[in-house]
């Protein structure tokens, strides 16, 4: 299914879509999908946690990267822009360069939870994520996109699979890029995340009371974005009311 969506509303801004989820749910996939169907700009507010955490890691090492001074200025000096490879794949540019693949990294898995939960670096990067969505036009996929940073977001999805989907995929993701960890590593990191991400004192990720929760278990990539374009359609009202 593909479509355009005829939009009215009195700022006359193109809505923002919200996508929160767990760890290896397919948020940044399917926030991309949706996006390049809908011409939208695609925001990975995930990739700004964990360029932090790289910058972090590269210049204090493993022992300083959960230094929060440090980790600060480098969220308030932070570079980041979202551009479409030539494979229509996102690239990440952080400071300039493209980061994309060191961003994955295993090493930037294991203390991005840590480096999240810090107050002033969330401070700065969701200032960053508001002024990248204030025109609309946006679909962005996190874990507080739809509790906190776009509250006012037209849809919100909250995108969930099964744990052993979401190690399964975290291993698939993983051995593409040949990196190959056994079970019980994907999975710690996985539920690792998943702790720290909704146990942390600010914005700890929960389902939006707005949100339309998608379970993806047993869902192809395709049938999840169009149960996200019908959402959209169903919210959004033509100029003739109709
Ligand atoms: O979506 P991801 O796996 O790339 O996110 C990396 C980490 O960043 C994850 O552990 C949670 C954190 N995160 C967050 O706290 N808030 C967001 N809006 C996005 C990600």
């Amino acid at each position: 299914m593909s479509m355009r969506l005829p939009v009215s509303n009195p700022d006359n801004k193109l809505p923002n879509i919200a996508i929160d989820g767990p760890a290896g749910a397919g948020k940044t996939t399917i926030a991309r999908m949706v996006a390049r169907q809908l011409g939208f700009c695609h925001i990975d507010s995930g990739a700004m946690y964990r360029a932090v955490t790289l910058l972090a890691l590269e210049r204090s090492g493993e022992s300083a990267v959960a230094d929060e001074g440090t980790a600060y200025l480098i969220a308030r000096d932070l570079d980041i822009d979202f551009l479409t490879g030539t494979e229509g794949d996102l690239r990440v540019m952080v400071q300039g360069d493209d980061r994309t693949e060191q961003l994955r990294s295993n090493r930037v898995d294991r203390y991005v939870s840590v480096v999240a939960s810090m107050g002033d670096v969330r401070k700065e990067l969701v200032a960053k994520q508001k002024e990248l969505a204030e025109d609309g036009g946006v679909v962005m996929d996190g874990r507080d996109i739809g509790t906190h940073v776009l509250r006012g977001a037209e849809v919100k999805i909250f995108l969930t699979a099964a744990p052993s989907v979401r190690v399964y995929r975290r291993l698939r993701q993983q051995r593409q890029k040949g990196v190959h960890l056994s079970w019980d590593e994907a999975e710690d990191t996985v539920v690792q995340r998943d702790r720290i991400d909704s146990t942390r004192r600010i914005s700890p990720l929960k389902v939006a009371v707005d949100a339309v929760t998608i379970d993806s278990t047993h869902l192809m990539r395709r049938d999840v974005v169009s149960q996200i374009e019908f959402i959209l359609a169903s919210v959004i009202r033509c100029p003739n009311g109709g």
